[in-house]
């Protein structure tokens, strides 16, 4: 065990990710927050321009605490996945002393799990405590050679493995080698530190069972309804949008037809019909187009926007 612990630090030490920037800072709050981005979004995307624009708006728990939610779901705009933001703004507001310091508190605030409790303590605070995702449970897998083990098992597993002297490096180490190396298909097992130690290294391939993602197929009738140079969006009351400014939906009418386009969204493969429209509810919010770019508006908005500006 402690060879592999080594020769996984000393791989990283060549080829590990050390220049992304949340792993450059000590600031827990920084940390959480690259951690709830990194969720569901490429590193790429995050670290070139929601983390460094989210930080230059709300630079600490403080600021993003006392701002309106509207301007923390504006700044996560085109990042989908919107709950993250809403429980990102209430975690901010439930600690105001400061983020909590053990994985069991973090774990009682809205939006985080064990994963992310577990990272922000390592990460952040350099504690030893095992993490798991979804690429280091593939190299937990196959290096102790778990074929569909319990998620607790691969805890248990990564708890063992987690090395005492150098816990935050051990973490990130196992991360990269499961994203650059341990890859679900044709792993690079020629490059691999953990080779010679690997249980699982002849069949590599049978500790993945890559759920399928089934697609949905929708379509949606959206009204466009502009007047003065302002736009009628509604605030949606859908879990997937919740708080987010959105277009009405309306009755189509071939007449009114304007465009279409296709979007795909979480599993939802969507065909979206823009239609011409008078039709104003009672909760109609008149937003400026230029003002759009500002607003808590989704990726779907903003690519029906090029329709009407
Ligand atoms: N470094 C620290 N946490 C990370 C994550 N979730 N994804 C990629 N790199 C990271």
């Amino acid at each position: 065990m402690k060879k592999a612990q080594e020769a996984l630090l000393e791989w990283y030490e060549i080829h590990g990710r050390h220049e992304l920037p949340w792993r450059l800072t000590d600031n827990l709050y920084h940390v959480y927050l690259s951690e709830i981005m990194l969720q569901q979004t490429q590193v790429n995307r995050v670290r070139d321009e929601y983390y460094p624009q989210f930080l230059k708006k709300f630079p600490s728990l403080k600021v993003l605490a006392n701002a309106h939610q509207d301007k923390v779901l504006a700044a996560w705009s085109g990042l989908g996945y919107y709950s993250r933001a809403r429980n990102l703004h209430k975690t901010a507001k439930l600690s105001l002393g400061g983020l909590p310091k053990t994985p069991k508190e973090l774990m009682d605030l809205p939006g985080i799990g064990e994963y992310t409790a577990s990272a922000v303590c390592s990460f952040g605070l350099g504690q030893n405590v095992p993490v798991v995702d979804t690429n280091i449970a593939r190299v937990i897998k196959r290096h102790f050679a778990l074929l569909s083990p319990k998620i607790k098992t691969i805890w248990t597993q990564a708890e063992v493995f987690v090395n005492a002297k150098e816990p935050r490096s051990h973490n990130l180490a196992l991360m990269d080698l499961g994203s650059l190396v341990c890859l679900p298909k044709n792993p690079k097992c020629e490059e691999c530190p953990l080779l010679s130690s690997c249980l699982g290294k002849s069949e590599p391939e049978i500790y993945t069972q890559t759920k399928k993602t089934v697609y949905e197929n929708m379509e949606l009738f959206l009204g466009v309804c502009i007047k003065d140079n302002k736009i009628a969006l509604e605030t949606s009351t859908h879990k997937m949008y919740k708080d987010m400014l959105v277009l009405p939906s309306v009755e189509p009418i071939e007449e009114d037809f304007i465009a279409s386009f296709k979007h795909s969204y979480t599993k939802y493969r969507l065909v979206v019909k823009l239609y011409k429209s008078e039709e104003v509810s009672k909760g109609t919010k008149w937003l400026d187009i230029e003002e759009m770019s500002a607003a808590p508006i989704s990726s779907l908005t903003k690519k029906a926007q090029k329709f009407f500006i």
